[in-house]
């Protein structure tokens, strides 16, 4: 046997120029060079395999375990340079990538809710307590719903009450007031007793001012049962008044006229500013304004379906702006839609 057979010291110049060469790979691409270089198929160790069968038959053996002691220290060497540069790696990503948690955060600027929102959530609140529900109708309505079947036929001067915008569409306009509300209500209900606010936006024809906008809200209350009397109403609204301004608030009823109602009358609360006492918000008389109301006149309820002779009802209109406006001391009602942040921050 010839152990210096010139493959082993191919085999051991092959180990000795491997490993310090490893040491020289600095990053995975390098790494892999190495591997192709070293382990590869042409490299020194996998030739020894390779050519086995061309060695003296005697000394294969011995080849063969000394090819084998090669290749596993250079794969060993390799294992541990490889994850040495894997944890290199890590530690540079980790350092370039550091996040300083201790910076400030930037501050997020904090939405609010629009002044009406909140008011009419207020009063939907308090009406649902109270046992109302809620009952949404289209803005776009017909000319019946918004005054023909309320008792208001065409031609009729009590149209004159209300501005309309018509549509190009003949008989289709928007609604001037969440009345119709009632008819279609009563429509989809009959002949079951009704409880229900009818909330939403209505529209009128008009020059803006300091108290008209082309467009506004209402909350419409209706009410229909076969007891229901102006007691009712009187009670209901008192009751409505005073939790929206307080448990001790005066409250008065003037007679008034809608053509949806009768009797109709007004609602006005005592003047919170002055305390009735008679100041500019009140105009001198102490009281304000807040709603409109009447019993339901008899041929509105029959055209809701419901025989007048057996059944009754009351119905309201307020405004939720007018009575912010009210609340707040809001000078200009167009305030609400014209979207100056200066005037909605106000309210947060
Ligand atoms: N719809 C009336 C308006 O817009 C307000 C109103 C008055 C509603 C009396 C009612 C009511 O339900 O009974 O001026």
């Amino acid at each position: 046997m010839s152990e210096d057979h010139e493959i082993f010291t191919r085999l051991d110049q092959a180990q000795a120029a491997a490993l310090p060469a490893l040491e020289q790979a600095g990053d995975e691409a390098a790494l892999q060079a190495w591997k192709t270089a070293h382990l590869g198929r042409s490299s020194a160790v996998m030739q020894a395999f390779s050519q086995l069968g061309q060695a003296p038959k005697e000394i294969r053996p011995a080849i063969g375990q000394r090819a084998n002691q090669v290749k596993l220290a250079l794969e060993s060497a390799f294992a541990i340079r490889s994850q040495a540069i894997k944890e290199q790696a890590l530690q540079r990503a980790l350092q370039q990538e550091k996040l300083d948690v201790t910076l400030p955060g930037r501050p997020q600027p904090r939405g609010r809710m629009h002044p009406e929102s909140r008011a009419l959530e207020t009063i939907y609140t308090i009406l649902a307590e109270m046992g109302f529900q809620i009952f949404r109708t289209p803005e776009v309505e017909t000319d019946d719903y918004n005054f023909s079947l309320l008792n208001i036929p065409a031609y009729h001067p009590a149209r004159d009450m209300w501005d309309t915008f018509h549509t190009t569409r003949p008989g289709t306009l928007l609604r001037t007031h969440t009345s119709p509300g009632q008819v279609r209500a009563m429509r989809q209900r009959a002949p079951e007793p009704i409880r229900v606010a009818l909330p939403g936006m209505c529209y009128r024809y008009e020059q803006t001012s300091a108290r008209s906008e082309i467009q506004f809200n209402q909350v419409e209350l209706l009410v229909v049962g076969r007891n229901i009397t102006f007691g009712d109403l009187k009670g209901t609204l008192t009751d409505l008044a005073r939790r929206i301004y307080g448990d001790n608030v005066r409250t008065r009823l003037r007679p008034s006229y809608f053509p949806f109602t009768e009797p109709s009358g007004e609602m006005d609360v005592e003047c919170f500013v002055c305390g009735g006492k008679g100041c500019a918000v009140c105009k001198n008389s102490g009281w304000l304004e807040i709603l409109g109301c009447g019993m339901v006149h008899p041929v509105v309820l029959q055209n809701g379906g419901y025989d007048p002779s057996e059944w009754s009802g009351f119905a309201a209109g307020m405004g939720p702006e007018r009575m912010s406006m009210l609340r707040y001391g809001i000078e200009d009602i167009r305030y609400f839609w014209s979207n100056d942040v200066r005037f909605l921050e106000q309210f947060s």
